[in-house]
């Protein structure tokens, strides 16, 4: 959701700010500018839509010259995705230039003040607001400037911004919205995510909330809001710089699918030592595993669905309560907590501002937090008592796939740890719980080889209008992700539901021929989905049922069925969710719709 990038050094700006701008479209966008500093200007250029348009207007950037730029990729939130509102934005006399990743929620305020002293606005945009006070408290010193807009500005916020009086440095200041620095050979850059600056440096720095940064082509200096110097320290980024791109796949989607394999041993393997779950960095001792007296499971999108999913896994196994909420909703209900309660945040990009917002709420009514998050030093990472890293690597297109792959496997391994330690399950039934966790990659390969029969399939349903997912228990969990996976990509209207649930109204939407994907993987449950899925055939649904290998009896139910290799009844997500993540993908490369980056949604929702 909107990106950022930055640079000042020996190499010309405006082709480094468009590849880095390329790196960060994963985010979401519509529109896409950047400003630089030509040796006398200030100068801009926005575009509205992709990216491509704003390159080929400037020839690839070689039609801006100079040293020092900065550029933004915009998901609209106020006024619409038009050339006018998308970043950079201007003071009026174009000498300061700024682009901002947030919400400034105070902005109608600051603008009513601001036009009274005479100052017009070109944009609807809150962040012409940014560029208009500064313009206002500018008087020579550009840290003096920043740091009382920051004393002004509620919201959150990541700029990065350029003064024309003082073209050698790039500022960079941050609230609530991510944003690094990267310290390069030739110059040095500020970006929202690693990825961007990854070709010219694996040396980043995280900027804290509330810190600014200075870049100049040799130095970068940190200041805190009062704008005194503070050390900060840099980080070596180890995953490879190929991990961000496609690598001969069509699309991320698709790369990311067949990552998962990797990422399911990768986030499993260091924690898994003389057939014990080993879990070092979580820092819980057996004591307060033993006292949490219900989990509370918090987190937007396909990780609430892991969530739901692990209501099913922590309860089953460790015989711990579970609740599950939305964090857009937790942070807004005054939540009764218990004090033993361990509330588990998880996120892929640690950035969602409702998760971290959840988060906070959770650490300041006094209760232990635990962040499952994919990005290593995000907010959530570094703000929960305690982290547990899933080791997915970059996941750049929109729709989740390998990041929610190895959430599930971190809920397992908890569980586990919890399970042993709390007593529920004995030394031997954990033994065959590694035994089935280890066979996971291998089982998730062979399903993805499969993938021309479900492309096949897939292909037929491109003009489908609804499709509805139905399971229950842990299938209805997996269903809930499988209908979004559809959705989000494809455009087509579909929706989850608990099994038993579909003929409480929704089945009046089946007509003949509505496909209804029905997951069927909980053998206790096998007779009551096999009766729904009769109840949706019999007025004219086809159904195409995922279930385990040997289940051949739904056959006689079911249209088209696509089996997963056997494992236990808690696991059953890590495999039936790759062909639902397959057929939603191949639906909508059917369609033609742009799968990496679907209309409308961003991959790092920094905004409430
Ligand atoms: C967005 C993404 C989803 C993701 C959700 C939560 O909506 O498109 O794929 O599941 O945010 O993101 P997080 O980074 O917190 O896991």
């Amino acid at each position: 959701m909107c990106g950022i990038v930055g640079y000042v050094g020996k190499s010309q700006a405006a082709p480094i700010l468009l590849d880095g701008l390329a790196k960060l479209e994963y985010r979401g966008y519509d529109s896409a500018g950047i400003a630089v500093y030509d040796g006398e200007h200030l100068v801009g250029k926005k575009a509205m839509g992709r990216l491509k348009v704003l390159s080929e207007m400037t020839h690839d950037g070689a039609s801006m010259p100079g040293y020092v730029g900065i550029g933004h990729t915009r998901w609209a939130t106020h006024g619409a995705p038009t050339d006018n509102n998308a970043h950079p934005h201007f003071n009026e006399d174009e000498t300061i230039a700024v682009v901002h990743n947030g919400i400034i929620e105070n902005y109608l305020k600051l603008k009513k003040k601001l036009l009274d002293k005479g100052y017009r606005f070109q944009s609807d945009t809150d962040t012409e607001v940014v560029a208009h006070l500064l313009d206002y408290y500018y008087k020579g010193d550009p840290l003096e400037a920043i740091t009382k807009v920051m004393h002004r500005v509620d919201g959150s916020y990541a700029l990065g911004i350029i003064f024309a009086d003082q073209p050698q440095y790039v500022y960079a200041v941050r609230k609530d919205s991510p944003l690094i620095v990267g310290k390069g050979q030739d110059g040095n850059l500020i970006a929202s995510d690693v990825p961007a600056v990854l070709k010219y440096t694996r040396d980043v720095c995280f900027i804290e909330n509330q810190e600014i940064a200075r870049l100049s082509e040799r130095e970068i200096d940190f200041f805190n809001v009062d704008g005194e110097p503070i050390e900060k320290e840099y980080k070596t980024i180890e995953w490879d710089v190929n991990a961000a791109e496609k690598g001969g796949y069509e699309h991320f989607m698709l790369k990311e699918m067949y990552e998962q394999p990797k990422t399911v041993r990768d986030t499993l393997s260091p924690r898994l030592k003389d057939n014990q779950i080993e879990i070092e960095e979580l820092g819980l001792t057996d004591e307060e595993i033993r006292a949490i007296s219900r989990i509370r499971i918090v987190a937007c999108g396909s990780a609430y669905h892991t969530g739901v999913t692990a209501k099913y896994v922590y309860e089953g196994m460790a015989r711990i309560p579970v609740e599950v909420d939305l964090a857009s909703e937790f942070r807004y209900r005054n939540p009764i907590l218990d004090e033993k309660e361990l509330v588990i945040i998880i996120s892929q990009s640690g950035e969602t501002a409702d998760s971290l917002a959840a988060l906070r709420e959770a650490k300041a009514r006094g209760n232990m937090t635990l962040g499952i998050v994919n990005v290593v030093g995000s907010s959530i990472a570094r703000e929960a008592d305690k982290v547990m890293y899933t080791w997915a690597g970059p996941e750049i297109a929109v729709a989740t796939t390998k990041a929610y792959s190895a959430q599930l496997i971190a809920h397992y391994l908890l569980a586990l740890k919890f399970s042993t330690v709390r007593g529920t399950i004995t030394e031997e039934e954990l033994a065959g719980y590694i035994t089935d966790l280890k066979r996971l990659p291998e089982q998730i390969e062979l399903l993805l080889n499969n993938k021309e029969r479900i492309q096949r399939f897939a292909n037929r349903y491109v003009s489908a209008k609804d499709v509805f997912f139905i399971g229950r228990g842990i299938d209805y969990a997996i269903s809930l992700e499988g209908s979004l996976k559809l959705k989000e990509i494809s455009y087509i209207h579909s929706e989850a539901y608990a099994a038993g649930e579909l003929k409480h109204g929704t089945i009046s939407l089946i007509e003949d021929g509505t496909l209804v994907s029905a997951v069927v993987t909980q053998e206790d449950l096998y007779k009551k989905t096999i009766s729904n899925i009769v109840e949706v055939r019999t007025r004219g649904a086809f159904v195409m049922a995922v279930t385990n290998e040997g289940n051949t009896e739904i056959e006689k139910a079911a249209d088209y069925v696509i089996y997963i290799p056997q494992t236990n009844k808690y696991f059953t997500n890590s495999l039936a969710i790759i062909p639902l993540q397959l057929f939603g993908y191949y639906v909508a490369v059917g369609k033609g719709c742009d799968v990496d980056k679907p209309r409308n949604l961003a991959k790092s929702v920094t905004v409430e």
